[in-house]
């Protein structure tokens, strides 16, 4: 039996780029759909940028184009990026469409006349100078309980602090800078509150649809049985704001939160006109197909609570499953952008260009629960070398070429070989299909990896490479080495929902169909024809990943977290200088000289409270007054380690108010991909003061 089954991935934001942390999701769900589509059944993938909110608005304002302007372009960007992957949606759109536009106005006002919406005055944070009330995220001041500056409105990054905007002491608008005044606005809430929402809730989050985990953390969330802990949802937000008006409510729009998940759907309508599939077949109450969000954990609240919700109480069906993925970490740590471990989808492209090696290095580690999985780049060069090239790529490169230069590149009859099944694989063939199904991707590769050995040890142990050389023993290599590339195409048939465009390859150069997942147990008939094997895969340079690491890294300069935005502007002046020397390779004496390195003395070095990464540093470079830096080395330094050390400083840097103080230099230091940071060190005799040239 076929089945009908919908898929989507979480819809990205429109003010960011597509990063390695992303692709986890996207590529996991890729995979998952490749596997449902081999096996015959009716499989469709949609998902869309998620292009509204203040954000956006203020990121368009700022590079002077409209928000439309601007997500067009972020669209082109992100559409290009998981093309690259491979990551085949069959439909990619917008959030800010007319068929999202009709379906979240339609679905607000089914939950208005079922009376699950309520409009409440609220007070709240307003820039007069801006003319509009702020998020929470664009409020800052001192923080209320350890008075440390320049804290946002919800939360303080120094001690931890969570509070409401209203709590912080001498608020200021992060947009104009101006003092905030309190103002009241009518807000409209979806009432989870109700009954009805409790009740309906309490019953799904229990009925089977999420991971056990995911289960558990709703329960904490609902509270216990007659508690009642949800409280309503604000869903509007007031003018000005990039989104969709709410009907009837001049001067109201939807709240980002509210009109994202029906991206889901306004992608579906798309791909229905496109296609003639019967949207309401998938989406009305009582349908019969599957429907899966496949998210991260970071956004399972907004899943499992507020869209059954909606769903529920405007007609809809809800989701079948939800399939929450844990984070990425990179060499074990949170993707940083010191470390040169915060990577884009478009810097791995431009270094590395084969995106397969991260499907599959992906697809080894994902297993279908929430746990975070980690980037080690060191294994994943070894494992893409070893499994990939090493045990599978390997099987064709060894027996192709006999087939091709003995034998017209006609296949013998393998029916008459013995030695191997080819029925099954060597291995159940039903628990790698289980194991996919399953989203245990890494148990599905141990077992295709291990019918690989399988086939290795049957290529070792009959050695075409010595059977040509013998006299008498055409037939035998014949047999072998079409037994053999039967066998790989077995294993690729096996290995396409994770290596799609390898597949592709590997069809064209068998000289046959495209795979399905039928073809992982049948055979090849003889005589059948193949053309020439070109490589199909090269193994992966290390040194391809240390210049990714390298080209993300960031200058060993500490940035104040509110001085990001800055950062991100002189980060893009520094890139643009850099093309533009790009055509003459060289600088000038007169260049360099600009730069004044000094030999500095280490006299004082402290820990930065509040800070993980930075050291503050005295520095005397001779002059009256020691310089004070804020250096960030304390991943690798202890500060009593470095105090009467002699470093070296560029002296005549711009001083830089951070949020710790003023920073008047910056020390010098080495780092690589390896994990490690070391900073510089005059010869013996040098003095503090001197000058480096
Ligand atoms: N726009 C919302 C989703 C709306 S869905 C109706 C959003 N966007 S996002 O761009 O921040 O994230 C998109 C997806 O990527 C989310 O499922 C998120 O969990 C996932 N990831 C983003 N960074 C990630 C990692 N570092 N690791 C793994 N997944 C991550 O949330
Ligand atoms: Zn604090």
């Amino acid at each position: 039996m076929t089945r009908k089954i919908l898929v989507t991935s979480a819809l990205p934001y429109a003010n960011g780029s597509i990063h390695l942390g992303h692709l986890v999701e996207y590529i996991q769900t890729d995979i998952w759909v490749r596997f449902q589509k081999m096996r015959g059944n009716e499989c469709h993938y949609v998902c869309a940028d998620d292009t509204h909110g203040t954000p956006i608005m203020l990121r368009a304002e700022k590079e002077g184009v409209t928000p439309e302007q601007l997500i067009a372009r972020v669209w082109q960007e992100h559409f290009d990026d998981f093309s690259a992957f491979h990551v085949n949606f069959d439909n990619y759109g917008s959030t800010n469409s007319a068929e999202n536009k009709e379906s979240a106005q339609s679905i607000y006002r089914t939950l208005k006349a079922n009376g699950l919406i309520e409009v409440r005055s609220i007070e709240q944070y307003f820039d007069p100078v801006k003319n509009m009330f702020l998020p929470d995220r664009f409020i800052k001041g001192e923080c209320p309980k350890c008075h440390a500056k320049d804290q946002y409105g919800d939360n303080c990054e120094v001690c931890g602090a969570a509070y409401a905007p209203t709590d912080l002491i001498a608020p200021f608008s992060a947009v104009s800078g101006a003092k905030p005044e309190l103002r009241n606005s009518d807000h409209y809430f979806f009432k989870l509150s109700d009954p009805r929402c409790q009740n309906f809730l309490r019953e799904w989050t229990r009925g089977g649809s999420l991971q056990a985990e995911a289960a558990n953390k709703m329960q904490e969330w609902l509270g216990a049985e007659g508690e009642n802990k949800l409280t309503d949802w604000d869903i509007s937000r007031d003018a000005p704001y990039f989104g969709f008006e709410i009907p009837d409510a001049p001067g109201k729009y939807f709240y980002v939160w509210l009109d994202a998940p029906v991206g889901y759907m306004g992608s579906f309508k798309q791909l229905c006109a496109k296609t003639g599939i019967d949207f309401d077949d998938y989406w009305k109450q009582g349908s019969d197909a599957e429907l899966y969000h496949f998210i991260g954990k970071d956004i399972l609240y907004f899943h499992a609570l507020f869209w059954p919700a909606m769903l529920q109480h405007a007609g809809f069906r809800t989701p079948t499953k939800l399939f929450a993925h844990g984070f990425l970490t990179v060499n074990g740590e949170k993707m940083s952008k010191s470390r040169g471990t915060f990577i884009t989808a478009r810097s791995y492209v431009d270094h590395i260009k084969n995106t397969e090696y991260l499907r599959y290095y992906y697809a080894a580690k994902l297993n279908g629960t929430m746990e975070d999985i980690d980037l080690n780049l060191d294994d994943f060069v070894a494992k893409v070398n070893s499994d990939l090239i090493g045990k599978y790529i390997n099987i064709a490169s060894r027996c192709a070429g006999f087939i091709s230069k003995k034998f017209d590149g006609k296949l013998a009859d393998v029916s008459v070989e013995t030695e191997i099944d080819f029925q099954n694989g060597f291995h159940s063939l039903n628990e790698i299909a289980q194991a996919y199904e399953l989203r245990d991707f890494a148990k599905a590769l141990r077992n295709i990896m291990a019918f690989a050995d399988d086939i290795n040890i049957y290529v070792n142990d009959n050695k075409p490479w010595e059977l040509a050389k013998q006299e008498g023993q055409e037939q035998k290599l014949h047999l072998v080495c079409s037994a053999a590339l039967v066998l790989f195409k077995q294993l690729t048939a096996m290995l396409k929902p994770v290596l799609p465009k390898l597949a592709l390859d590997v069809e064209a150069f068998l000289n046959i169909n495209p795979l399905t997942w039928n073809d992982a147990k049948s055979k090849l008939p003889a005589g059948h024809t193949i053309n020439e094997y070109k490589h199909l895969a090269t193994r992966l340079d290390p040194k391809l990943i240390e210049a990714m690491v390298a080209a993300n890294q960031e200058s060993l300069q500490p940035q104040a977290h509110s001085e990001q935005r800055h950062a991100a502007h002189q980060q893009q002046e520094t890139k643009k200088a850099m093309t533009e020397t790009e055509t003459t390779p060289y600088i000038s004496i007169d260049d360099f000289m600009k730069v004044d390195l000094r030999v500095a003395r280490i006299v004082d070095a402290q820990h930065v409270e509040g800070a993980d990464k930075l050291i503050q540093l005295t520095l005397d470079i001779g002059e009256e007054k020691p310089r004070n830096v804020f250096a960030g080395i304390k991943s690798a330094y202890a500060p009593e380690a470095l105090k009467g050390r002699l470093t070296v400083m560029v002296a005549n840097l711009a001083p830089r108010k951070m949020k710790f103080g003023m920073s008047e230099g910056m020390v010098l230091a080495a780092s690589g991909s390896e994990p490690g940071l070391f900073i510089l060190s005059p010869d013996d005799g040098a003095q503090p003061g001197m000058r480096i040239k």
